[in-house]
């Protein structure tokens, strides 16, 4: 599977895209939402990079910050503080014009609500068309590139049928079509698949697979879906407004050479040292506010504080 894009669009040029320097990097990034009085803090000095043609899932429970980051990273909200720079382009510095034109050349951005994604009153094809048309291209090239983009999303067959004409995971196809219509260099998809149910999940997932390894985009799928995790080869969980430990996936050889899925959580450390303690084992050792630590050669020990609990007793 391959395409090009039609004249005057961004073509996808992989070999460029694996040059090494992360295509998103978010250092210590915070975002306060104000509500008159009220400040929300929704980002508290999360990082996060991800490399070129990478695709991960976010997972973390509701208001922990997930739809902020990716509305951050999507160019549609602008955060408080730290350091964000997405395919070269800073978020935090960057003007209207700038803004319009990354999210118009680098995003493409896929909503949970179909509804939101598309215009109930085109053709899945005017659809993936529109954002071709709107940045200027030739009505014949935007034509082929749109019936290419719906045939590497598997609806070829369904190209004149309006969005209310098709089921749910369709509409998120042509949805995924339309995003990828401006070649993007990332897409970012939130809960995309909150509407459907399991099989048709596993569908979207595998069909956001094809388009990582074929087209080399860099893709950010927020989730509720567990069984995404088979299809990323890693998992970054948020916790209050920041990363709180990433599961990695391997592929090994079993002891016949058949290849098997191997996963590894690890906790993420900040610039600072700072690490999170999963609440498990806080809750486990009845860690609280003071630990002790110690090194050994290839380790560090995290010890609770007893003698001050005891102290704090007496
Ligand atoms: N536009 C907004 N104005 C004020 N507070 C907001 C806004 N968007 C999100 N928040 C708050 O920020 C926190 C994170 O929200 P959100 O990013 O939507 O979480 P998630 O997508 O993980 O459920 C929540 O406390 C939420 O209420
Ligand atoms: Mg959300």
């Amino acid at each position: 599977m391959s395409y090009t894009a039609p004249e005057g669009q961004q073509t996808y040029q992989p070999g460029a895209a694996r040059s090494g320097k992360p295509r998103i990097i978010c250092d210590n990034l915070v975002k306060i939402y104000k509500i008159a009085d009220l400040e929300v803090v929704a980002l508290q000095g999360l990082d996060l990079t991800v490399d070129p043609g990478e695709m991960i899932a976010i997972v973390g429970a509701s208001g922990s910050g997930k739809s902020t980051l990716l509305n951050i990273l999507g160019g549609l909200d602008v955060p408080s503080a730290g350091t964000i720079e997405v395919s070269g382009y800073d978020l935090l510095n960057m003007n209207e014009q700038d803004r319009v034109q990354y999210r118009s050349e680098v995003i493409g951005f896929i909503w949970q609500q179909t509804a939101r994604n598309l215009l109930p009153y085109l053709s899945a094809r005017e659809n993936v068309e529109l954002p071709m048309t709107l940045a200027g291209a030739p009505g014949f090239a935007s034509k082929a590139f749109a019936e290419e983009l719906l045939d590497v999303v598997g609806l070829s067959d369904r190209m004149d049928h309006k969005p209310a004409q098709l089921s749910g995971g369709e509409q998120q196809r042509v949805a995924i079509a339309v995003a990828l219509a401006n070649g993007p260099s990332v897409l970012l998809a939130d809960e995309p698949t909150g509407e459907l149910d399991t099989a048709t999940s596993a569908e979207i997932f595998s069909l956001f697979q094809n388009v990582q390894r074929e087209l080399d985009v860099t893709i950010v799928v927020v989730t509720h879906d567990v069984e995404v995790s088979d299809k990323v080869q890693r998992t970054v969980s948020i916790r209050d407004g920041r990363v709180s430990s990433e599961v990695l996936r391997f592929e090994d050889l079993d002891g016949d050479g058949d290849s098997r899925l191997r996963a590894e959580e690890y906790a993420v450390l900040d610039k600072a040292g700072r690490l999170q303690i999963p609440s498990e084992f806080i809750e486990e050792l009845q860690l609280e506010r003071r630990v002790r630590l110690t090194l050994d050669p290839d380790r560090v020990n995290v010890f609770p504080d007893r003698n001050g609990q005891q102290r704090e007793k007496e």
